[in-house]
């Protein structure tokens, strides 16, 4: 399979250039510059290489540079940002501080002809993010683009097939960004669009049918996205030799541990074993409040569950789990297999003795491996869940967490849901229920109760990171809140949570 090597210089966007590359169905490999040489890089075959942006200025004593070897290995080079600058001081240019000529935003460039801009208009709208800039091109290099602060945008040896660009092409924001890197890839690099997920998932299936023949292979299943689609790869290739575990700390939205168990045992036949441990978590939850300590007591007991089940099978040889790109990237940037902390609540058990861990997705992003899970038939449910915390309800319930409280969370939360679903509206990316510590007073009837204020929370947003509170209309909350106080015994008021992410949290807890 052809491929790109994303060199990275501590961009802020690494993640999202490689996702544009791979949207072109182009492989896509992100390693830190300081962790691959030059004879590596040929080994493994690259067709293109992209340096990308980072923070520092290439002057500075500790700005990440490379080899500069790297321009004559014969494979096109695409430099974005601080890559183009890099590219530029590689080639014995010239990159100065700029304090005039500082642009950030959205700006108008225009552009003289190059195979980086085939199909582009002369003028068009880029992303800019960068202060110092090239003043002084190498020999060899020419101008194609600029703007009005910047004289060189963009600038190229075409005969080396060397490209730099100072604006980000990754960013949505560039007009003609998926067509510029299009064109490095198809015109300059010559790659083959050979990433396709159907082909993935047959070489998957192949590749781990013959290495895990005969052998046994556990994995903790939760029914988020990545557990799941790793699960049915891997039924795929070994069948009943996968035994999925899936541990049910009652902390589940409604009925979804039911729904989870139907799905996998009934649907995709998958050897599942369902621990019912409720009572269990339950009881180590008692009387705790603490928002971290309850999360570390889920994390805790979920590994004594699991474990205690894995001894129940005798001789397991691998543990497989739901590892994906950014997990790979985050965790020691694409070194190691490190465990992932399972649904992030602190780690998988140390006791289980088995050969190796399985990560069959290692390689892909998020939607990535939902194109996968779509591909294996995974419920659309499943496969577009709203992120949901390990720990579960147990961070949406404030305070101690007892049954009844459990269940009133579960009722109301499943309206919510319900009545958003149903609304037509463009849906936020996460919204549900939180049951507040707080009881207040209020009337039913001629009589007068005394129940807890439930709160309701809505985000839109791209990333989780930063998040704003969902506009959603007035006469749905209207009609969640009275469905809510007249449904659910035991909550008398429903207020909606306006604080978006920062300064709040999209949890509560
Ligand atoms: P916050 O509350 O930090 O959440 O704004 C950002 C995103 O992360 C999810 N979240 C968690 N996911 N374990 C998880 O697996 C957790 O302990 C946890 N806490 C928050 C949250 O739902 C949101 O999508």
């Amino acid at each position: 399979m052809d491929k790109i090597l994303v060199l990275d210089f501590g961009g802020q966007y690494d993640q999202l250039i490689a996702r544009r590359v791979r949207e072109q169905h182009v492989y896509a490999k992100i390693v830190p510059y300081n962790k691959i040489n030059i004879d590596e890089i040929l080994k493994e075959d690259y067709k293109g290489i992209i340096f990308t942006g980072g923070p520092n200025s290439v002057y500075a004593d500790n700005a990440p540079r490379y080899d500069k070897k790297i321009l004559d290995l014969n494979i096109p080079i695409l430099g974005i940002c601080y890559g183009a600058q890099l590219l530029s001081y590689l080639s014995g240019g010239k990159v100065e501080k700029g304090e005039d000529s500082r642009e950030y935003g959205k700006i108008l460039f225009n552009h003289s002809g190059s195979v980086l801009f085939e199909d582009v208009p002369e003028s068009s709208i880029c992303w800019m993010s960068h202060s110092d800039y090239i003043s002084e091109v190498p020999e060899g290099f020419i101008i194609t683009a600029y703007s009005d602060k910047c004289p060189c945008t963009a600038l190229e040896d075409n005969k080396r097939k060397l490209y730099g660009v100072q604006f980000h092409p990754e960013v949505r924001h560039t007009e003609y960004g998926s067509k510029i890197i299009s064109n490095f890839l198809f015109n300059a690099c010559q790659i083959r669009p050979d990433w396709q997920m159907d082909d993935f998932i047959e070489k998957s299936v192949m590749q781990y049918s013959e290495q895990l023949k005969g052998q046994k292979v556990l994995l903790a299943l939760s029914g988020g996205v990545d557990s799941s689609v790793a699960a049915l790869l891997l039924h795929k290739a070994i069948g009943h030799d996968l035994i999925c575990v899936f541990v049910d700390h009652g902390l589940l939205r409604k009925d979804e541990a039911d729904f989870i168990e139907k799905t996998f045992r009934e649907r995709f036949d998958l050897n599942l074993i369902r621990v019912d441990a409720k009572k269990r978590f339950l009881n180590k939850l008692k009387g705790v409040k603490d928002p971290e300590e309850k999360r570390k007591i889920i994390g805790n007991e979920f590994i004594r569950v699991f474990e205690e089940e894995a001894s129940k099978i005798k001789d397991i040889d691998y543990l497989a789990q739901g590892t994906i790109y950014p997990d790979v990237i985050e965790s020691g940037k694409g070194d190691s297999a490190t465990i992932k902390s399972h649904h992030n609540v602190g780690g998988l058990p140390k006791k289980i003795s088995f050969k190796e861990i399985i990560e069959p997705l290692r390689e892909l992003f998020k939607d990535e491996v939902r194109q996968v899970g779509i591909r294996l038939d995974l419920p659309a449910d499943l496969v577009y869940r709203q992120p949901f915390p390990g720990p579960g309800l147990a961070v949406r319930i404030i305070g101690e967490i007892t049954e009844e409280k459990i269940k009133l969370l579960q009722e109301a939360d499943a309206i919510f849901r319900k009545e958003v679903m149903d609304e037509n509206i463009n849906k936020p990316q996460q919204y549900f229920a939180v049951l507040t510590d707080l009881r207040t007073v209020g009337v039913m009837g001629d009589e007068r109760t005394y129940g807890y204020t439930l709160a309701l929370r809505a985000v839109s947003t791209d990333d989780f990171m930063t998040a704003e509170w969902s506009r959603l209309p007035y006469e749905l909350l209207e009609r969640v809140s009275n469905r809510i106080t007249n449904e659910v015994e035991g909550i008398s008021r429903v207020v909606y949570d306006i604080t978006s992410k920062p300064p709040g949290t999209i949890e509560w807890e």
